[in-house]
């Protein structure tokens, strides 16, 4: 678990800003639901023999003695707080959640044990034509964050017959090459075969490579949804590679199931995931319902940021007042209130602590501030101030404070 500190709080803060932008734009509401629940909804939800409910899950007993969880995820509470609210009572919900997750995994680079997601979830409808938006949605963030190299894995999981059947199909070919497997394998073979596709064994590549393929086991309809949604993206100019070991950690999937993987993280290179889970609402006791969403690790997604990007540099300022006058702090603080209160989306600083005049423009440069002004003796008693640009070579002027907004107003639009 991590604190986070500046300057990287405001550079999540920026992102974040940024994230939320692209959500609305596409017509996503947030969603805010607690950071537990009680443990029964993930465990129906997320499946028990999945690693995460079996070995992950941050579980204690409330002082009444109910099992409580911190979420490991968001579909789940986010399909609890829907059917609670009846939100499905008239029309499909899109939304989003941003916030701390929480997975007792072993730590290491883009692995932690409170981390945090965007999570968008759509709830009824049944696609492809959705399935090919939140993909298309995830592309755009990419393309505004201007990230190069990632790719999409896409597949499709059936429908819970066609499960059925495929997981009869994978025990009896895992069962024959029992000796092959190890020990964690082995529990899955018994309890959910589909699992074994998800080990990152390397001992187990080969068996893996050559069991048999789920997409062999569909039916007409999930074909013709897998068909469409790859014929949307390729309208789209989305590329992709269909991978039919892609099995996902949790077991609420069905039919399409997509993850963005990245080389320039290391071992933990899924920054976002996501798919279809049309069985959910009615495990959780809403009427049957299709549903569709994804989560992005925003520790990784920031990660890859600046392992891509150009140092982005820290700024806490667009404007920073200074002066060595002993008059300064009484004249500024207040100037300084008057230009946020004119102009709100102005940061202001105002300098503290002193200094001389040399320390105190240092000061001005590393706040990132475009403008320094400058309330000096001459300045105080003329109820003038000196506008000075700091990042080009235009001349610094004196103006009367009263001026002060407006010469603003044109210098930072
Ligand atoms: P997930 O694959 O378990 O899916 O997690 C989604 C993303 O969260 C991962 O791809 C990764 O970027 C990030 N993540 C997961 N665990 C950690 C960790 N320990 N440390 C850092 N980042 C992590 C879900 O959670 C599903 N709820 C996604 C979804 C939404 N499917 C449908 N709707």
């Amino acid at each position: 678990m991590k604190d986070l500190v500046p300057p990287s709080s405001g550079q999540w803060q920026e992102i974040e800003t940024t994230l939320k932008r692209i959500l609305a734009s596409y017509g996503y509401e947030e969603i805010r639901f607690p950071i537990m629940e009680f443990t029964q909804v993930f465990e129906r939800s997320i499946g028990d023999v999945t690693d995460i409910v079996q070995k992950e899950m941050y579980t204690f007993a409330d002082r009444n003695g109910e099992s409580i969880t911190l979420r490991p995820e968001g579909t789940a509470s986010c399909v609890r707080a829907v059917l609670e609210h009846n939100l499905l009572h008239q029309r499909a919900q899109k939304l989003w959640y941003m916030g701390p997750m929480f997975r007792h995994e072993r730590p290491q680079k883009g692995r932690y044990r409170q981390f945090h997601q965007l999570g968008v979830e759509c709830l009824g409808l049944a696609g492809p034509d959705i399935d090919a938006e939140v993909i298309l949605l995830t592309a755009k963030i990419w393309r505004t964050f201007k990230l190069k190299n990632l790719r999409l894995e896409l597949n499709s999981l059936g429908n819970s017959d066609e499960r059925k059947q495929y997981r009869a199909l994978l025990t009896d070919y895992f069962s024959a090459h029992k000796d092959l497997l190890d020990d964690d394998s082995l529990v899955r073979l018994d309890k959910n075969p589909m699992r074994i596709l998800d080990s990152k064994n390397p001992g187990l590549k080969d068996v893996i490579t050559a069991a048999p393929s789920l997409l062999d086991c569909l039916g007409e309809e999930s074909l013709a949804h897998f068909q469409q949604l790859q014929s949307l993206l390729d309208s789209a100019g989305l590329s992709y590679e269909i991978n039919p070991r892609l099995v996902r950690g949790l077991d609420y999937y069905s039919k399409t199931v997509f993850e963005w993987i990245t080389d320039d993280l290391g071992a933990q290179g899924t920054v976002c995931a996501g798919g279809r889970y049309d069985g959910l609402v009615e495990m959780l006791g809403g009427k049957e319902t299709p549903a569709i969403g994804f989560a992005m690790g925003l520790e990784r997604f920031i990660e890859l940021l600046s392992a891509t990007s150009d140092d982005i540099e820290h700024a806490n300022a667009d404007v920073y007042l200074l002066g060595a006058d002993e008059r300064f702090a009484a004249v500024a603080l207040n100037l300084a209130d008057e230009i946020r209160e004119a102009l709100p989306t102005l940061r202001v600083q105002t300098h503290c602590g002193g200094g001389s005049m040399k320390s105190q423009f240092k000061k001005a440069d590393r706040s990132g501030a475009q403008v320094a002004l400058i309330l000096g003796g001459s300045e105080i008693d003329a109820k003038q101030i000196t506008v000075k640009s700091l990042r080009t070579d235009d001349e610094q002027r004196t103006i009367d404070q009263h001026a002060l907004v407006d010469a603003l107003r044109n210098l930072i639009p």
